[in-house]
């Protein structure tokens, strides 16, 4: 199979110097790479700002906003049998991005914001047999938003992730989910590595994907 996983924070630039961003380190989408390379498929990993280094066979997009991360999703889908979400899109951009840096007086107002595209929305249309899993970070009882978002998504699978959990969520070496799936499949993942959370997770888009003989 060929996996295209995204990693990491999105960035969006007020101006040359300031972004707005969030917390994700890429540590859950690299994992998910490592774990589909290391069962012998293909990975496109589309990477926001990180520090981390591909694992080796993966081939590694650098991407920057949102609409990159969309342009580079919408580009490498027709080559995918499965899409993992792991990144943490800005919801937001500034309206204007300056390209000077600006002056304290004109950062007193307020920024304007207007929503960034759903990557998974954006591309639900040409989704065609692919398995899609996206993430839900979530603080505190995932499971009412992230069955949402699998059915508003058009995912089929979704892990929750409640993040305000010790050893869950953002920078940490492990995490704590629960995965849901379109039909009602339900497994949790207790506190263990992000690389075993990964293990699994490619298990059961593998599982998906021989059901519909991909
Ligand atoms: O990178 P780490 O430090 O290891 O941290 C891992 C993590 C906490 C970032 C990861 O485990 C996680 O939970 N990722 C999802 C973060 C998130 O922002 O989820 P969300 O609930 O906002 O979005 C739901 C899904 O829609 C996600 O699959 C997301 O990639 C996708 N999305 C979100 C916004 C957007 N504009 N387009 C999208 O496609």
């Amino acid at each position: 199979m060929h996996f295209l996983v995204t990693a990491g924070p999105t960035r969006e630039h007020i101006d040359p110097v300031r972004f707005l961003s969030n917390r994700s380190t890429g540590k859950m989408g690299f994992a998910v790479a490592a774990a589909a390379l290391e069962r012998g498929h293909r990975v496109t990993l589309v990477a926001g700002p990180v520090s981390l280094a591909a694992p080796p066979g993966a081939k590694r997009l650098d991407v920057v906003s949102a609409q990159d991360m969309l342009g580079a999703v919408r580009e490498n889908l027709p080559c995918a049998d499965a899409l993992v979400m792991t990144a943490a899109v800005a919801d937001f951009r500034p309206k204007s991005a300056s390209t000077a840096k600006l002056k304290k007086s004109a950062m007193a107002g307020v920024i304007e914001l207007v929503p960034n595209p759903d990557i998974l929305g954006s591309i639900a249309p040409i989704k065609e047999g692919r398995i899609f899993m996206g993430f839900a970070a979530e603080t505190g009882a995932p499971e009412k938003e992230a069955l949402r978002k699998l059915s508003s998504k058009g995912l089929d699978f979704i892990c929750a992730n409640d993040v305000t959990r010790e050893g869950a969520g953002f920078a940490l070496d492990t995490n704590i989910v629960t995965v849901y799936g379109k039909d009602g499949f339900r497994e949790d993942l207790p506190l263990m590595s992000k690389m075993d959370i990964a293990r699994r997770l490619v298990s059961i888009v593998e599982g998906a994907a021989a059901g519909r003989g991909l």
